[in-house]
């Protein structure tokens, strides 16, 4: 299976890239293709809301920039993991912004292209105990890609507190977690 990883944490050695690196390890080993893909690395800009996409008279976008690049690893993904940590009681604002220009995916008529029945996964972490913010921003993603896009939540990996306060045994469960969630795909 091709799987994409969307990186939403500006810090490459963060929480998430960590919980991230011990998914793909356990993916690897079961043989799964894995592309990385860091928002914050990118340059793109927020979806202006023109409906050229919509309507057919682009191909992707009007912004001819790094989310265009990115359109056919999109398309080609079976699986896409969404990776964020908490900033101010939502994801990051430039995976907020990269996720805006999946308008594209939607048609004139409101059905959807190329999205529906991929799986998805979805990594959030928080400086706060899991349960005050992680559960909330993982609805988004259930809201969005579960329901609207007709996507299928195949994995929820979410951590608080990791970093000042969490114990080293919360730590290894949740990579442990994480390995396993990669290898059982
Ligand atoms: C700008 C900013 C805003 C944050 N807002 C929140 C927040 O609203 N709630 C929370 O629990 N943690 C918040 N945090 C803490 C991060 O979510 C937490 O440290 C996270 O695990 C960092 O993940 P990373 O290491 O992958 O970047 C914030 C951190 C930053 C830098």
């Amino acid at each position: 299976m091709k799987i994409l990883a969307i990186m939403g944490s500006p810090r490459k050695n963060g929480d998430n890239a960590e919980i991230v690196g011990s998914f793909i390890e356990g993916a690897k080993s079961a043989g799964h293709e894995i592309d990385v893909c860091h928002v914050y690395d990118m340059k793109f800009k927020g979806c202006i809301g023109c409906m050229a996409c919509t309507e057919g008279k682009v191909d992707i976008c009007i912004h001819n920039d790094d989310f265009n690049k990115m359109y056919q690893t999109i398309v080609d993904a079976d699986c896409i993991l969404f990776s964020t940590p908490v900033y101010f009681g939502h994801m990051t604002g430039p995976l907020k912004t990269f996720i805006d220009r999946f308008y594209t995916f939607l048609q004139e008529d409101y059905t959807l292209k190329h999205i529906p029945g991929k799986k998805f996964i979805t990594v959030v972490t928080s400086g706060a105990p899991e349960n005050m913010f992680c559960e909330s921003v993982t609805g988004f993603f259930k809201t969005w890609f579960g329901e609207f896009m007709k996507m299928e939540h195949v994995g929820s990996l979410i951590a608080g507190d990791l970093t000042k306060n969490g114990t080293i045994k919360e730590k290894t469960k949740v990579l442990q977690k994480a390995e396993e969630l990669g290898k059982s795909l």
